[in-house]
Parts: structure tokens; C-alpha cells; sequence
């Protein structure tokens, strides 16, 4: 049965407004979400896939960043650490990372051979560790305790014997650690 004209003209107004609504809400969404990856970048150094640090992964121990004398946590003039790790099969070096509770901590870790994950229990710290790229994250371990670092992007036969622990003591602790060493590790 058809329609009388006005009731059919009511729908057509309906339609419009509910798209214009529709099309407000998206637009909120759309800035909403690039206002969140804006604030993340800047506040919580959660940066956009764009920004990509290389590393030739083949050179790793020989010099640079990563050479082995590098590795583990370095107090920073600042009082923040930076803990610079490497995955390899089948293990983390170092094997125990120790960090002060109540600092920022900045994490830089890159593979030698395959991807591997890896994430702190108990923390947000989460993230695949590749080749020839540099992982970075931030972190603040509130209190002391002993966190483990299982590796959990499957890297071959030997995957689920690869993890490390990560040690948070309290600060003055931790400065006892750097006084001797200009890096620190669990074993220092
Ligand atoms: Cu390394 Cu799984």
C-alpha cells in the first residue's frame, strides 16, 4: 500500500538526520583516537609503527650500542636507568636484569638471530624483540620484587627454555650496584 507523500518525506528527514549523527559520532571517534595516539607518543613513549630504529644484527657483539660491556642497567645522569638487553636462541644477555623500584626505566632490546617476545609478569612491558630493530619501552616498577622475562614468540626447538628475570630492588640498593660497576647486572 502506498505511503501518503508527508509521511514518506518524514522518513527522508529521519534518514538525514540519523546519518548526519552517525557521521558526527565517527568524526568524534576518528579524533578521539589520533588525540590518543598523540598523548601516548608524548607521555608514555608509545610511539606509531613509523618511528623504526635499525641495527645491523650481524655486528651486535663487536661494537656499538650492544656490544656485551654495554649491556645490562646504566644509571643515567638524569637518576633514570636504561636496561639494553639482546635475545638470542636461546636466552636473554644478561640472564637477570636488576633495575631500582621508583625510577623510570627505559628498555632497549634487539635480537640476535630470530624474533623473540618478550614481557615482564606483572607489568604492561610486552613486546616482540627483532632483528635487526631496536625495541624501546618505559616502564616504573613500583615496589621490589622478582619479575620473570619468559621469551613468548615461538623462536625454534629450544622457545620455552628461554626466559630471564628481571630483579627490582629498592633504590639504595641499586646505587651500591652502580657505584662498583658502570653497568649493573644480578650477578654484580
Ligand atoms: Cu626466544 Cu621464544
Amino acid at each position: 500500500m502506498a505511503q501518503p507523500a508527508s509521511e514518506m518525506h518524514d522518513h527522508t528527514d529521519v534518514a538525514a538526520r540519523v546519518e548526519r549523527r552517525w557521521g558526527f559520532v565517527m568524526l568524534g571517534l576518528m579524533v578521539l583516537l589520533v588525540a590518543m595516539t598523540i598523548y601516548t607518543g608524548l607521555h608514555a613513549a608509545m610511539m606509531p609503527p613509523s618511528r623504526v630504529e635499525t641495527i645491523d644484527p650481524t655486528t651486535l657483539h663487536l661494537s656499538g650500542e650492544f656490544a656485551e660491556a654495554n649491556l645490562g642497567s646504566a644509571l643515567q645522569p638524569d637518576g633514570s636507568v636504561v636496561v639494553r638487553l639482546i635475545g638470542q636462541q636461546y636466552s636473554f644477555t644478561p640472564q637477570c636484569i636488576v633495575v631500582p623500584a621508583g625510577t623510570p626505566i627505559t628498555f632497549r632490546a634487539t635480537s640476535a638471530d630470530v624474533i623473540h617476545g618478550m614481557l615482564i609478569t606483572g607489568t604492561n612491558i610486552n613486546s616482540m624483540v627483532e632483528p635487526g630493530f631496536i625495541s624501546t619501552f618505559k616502564t616504573t616498577f613500583d615496589a621490589p620484587g622478582d619479575h620473570l622475562m619468559p621469551c613468548h614468540e615461538f623462536c625454534g626447538t629450544g622457545h620455552e627454555g628461554m626466559w630471564a628475570n628481571v630483579r627490582v630492588v629498592d633504590k639504595n640498593a641499586f646505587t651500591q650496584l652502580t657505584d662498583h660497576a658502570r653497568r649493573a647486572t644480578c650477578d654484580l
